[in-house]
């Protein structure tokens, strides 16, 4: 029987190590407090992008409930801006002609952030950004400034332990041609994003210093997109057919890609490994297709950007830390 395992990260809202990041109490000019409606104007990089949109349905479905015990109307103004920074800029000059009272933003270029700074700062509009992290410089350009997050050597850890334990348990699936060594590619997310060289560097080490033996094959950047991961693994298939033993993939949905090529060259028996914990990821864990995925606390995750933001917007300061970064799990489809 297939039993599905969730074991919880030791290191449950591990926190920056900042001291406790107190807003400045002048900030109360700014404040809303007692206002009856609450507009948040959400910047998402992307549209069609699996895990941000499972956040963005959290987000959703907390804004409703939250408004329903308040009492307070919320006004969730979400625009995506297909992997433009340009168009983003321009959706937050529009967020600030509407007069949101705070601005949640998933950047596309995190290191480009500054001028949608400026204009948070000019209007004085408080600003949450998530999941794409700024440079700390920017981030300290402000007091009503926050992030939320997840630790990406915390993730990686996370993923190297599936596979690790994976091994222990079934050294035969890693490893079916039996030389002693589990061959690997990797695909990982976009360059420029924080969390793809974290998560790589950290999930080989993490595994290696658990005691299995790797040997990478190949690898190559899918950007994050199911396709792009597919038309890699269809290659690496190619060259490599069953020698790949274990695709290691910085997300769910180029892990689900590598798994449309395996089923497209009719190729079983290749372990896989993802991130995001996405609806279809989950439910290729269930199925027994991946062996595994780390899953942020997408509710909490969605809650905290949320509460941020209201709190930042109705009293004008938050006595949260400037970072947070939200829990993670392992989630594995276990053999009994
Ligand atoms: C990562 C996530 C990816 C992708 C990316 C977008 O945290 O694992 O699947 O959604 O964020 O920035």
């Amino acid at each position: 029987m297939r039993e599905f395992c969730i074991r919880w990260s030791k290191r449950f809202f591990i926190c920056s190590a900042a001291v406790l990041f107190l807003f400045c109490a002048g900030c109360g000019s700014a404040a809303n407090r007692g206002k009856s409606t609450v507009r948040i104007g959400v910047g998402l990089y992307r549209s069609d992008d699996t895990f941000i949109n499972n956040l963005r349905r959290e987000l959703e479905q907390y804004a409703k409930e939250y408004e329903q015990e308040s009492g307070t109307k919320i006004v969730l103004d979400i625009q995506a801006a297909k992997g433009n920074q340009s168009v983003q800029n321009r959706q937050v000059d529009r967020f600030v002609s509407l007069d949101c009272d705070v601005l949640c933003v998933n950047p596309v270029d995190r290191m480009a952030v500054s001028s949608i700074i400026d204009k948070a700062m000019a209007a004085d509009i408080p600003l949450v950004f998530f999941n794409r992290q700024p440079s700390t410089e920017d981030m300290n350009r402000w007091d009503r400034l926050c992030y939320v997050g997840v630790d990406a050597k915390e993730t990686a850890v996370l993923q190297g332990q599936i596979v690790a334990d994976h091994y222990r348990e079934h050294p035969e699936q890693l490893d079916p041609n039996g030389d002693g060594v589990v061959s690997y590619v990797l695909l990982e997310g976009e360059t420029s994003h924080q969390d793809s060289l974290i998560r790589t560097e950290w999930s080989v080490k993490t595994i290696l210093d658990k005691g299995v033996p790797l040997e990478r094959l190949t690898g190559g950047i899918g950007n994050w997109e199911r396709s792009q991961a597919s038309a890699l693994m269809e290659q690496w298939l190619g060259q490599y057919g069953k020698k790949i033993e274990l695709v290691l993939s910085n997300n769910d949905d180029m892990a689900l890609g590598a798994l449309d090529a395996m089923e497209r060259a009719g190729i079983t028996g290749i372990c896989v490994v993802g991130i995001d914990a996405t609806d279809p990821g989950l439910a290729a864990v269930r199925e027994g297709k991946m062996i595994g995925t780390v899953s942020a606390d997408k509710a909490g995750y969605a809650k905290t950007i949320f509460d941020t933001a209201v709190e930042l917007s109705e009293k004008g300061s938050t006595a949260k830390e400037k970072y947070y970064w939200c829990r993670q799990e392992i989630l594995t489809g276990v053999e009994n």
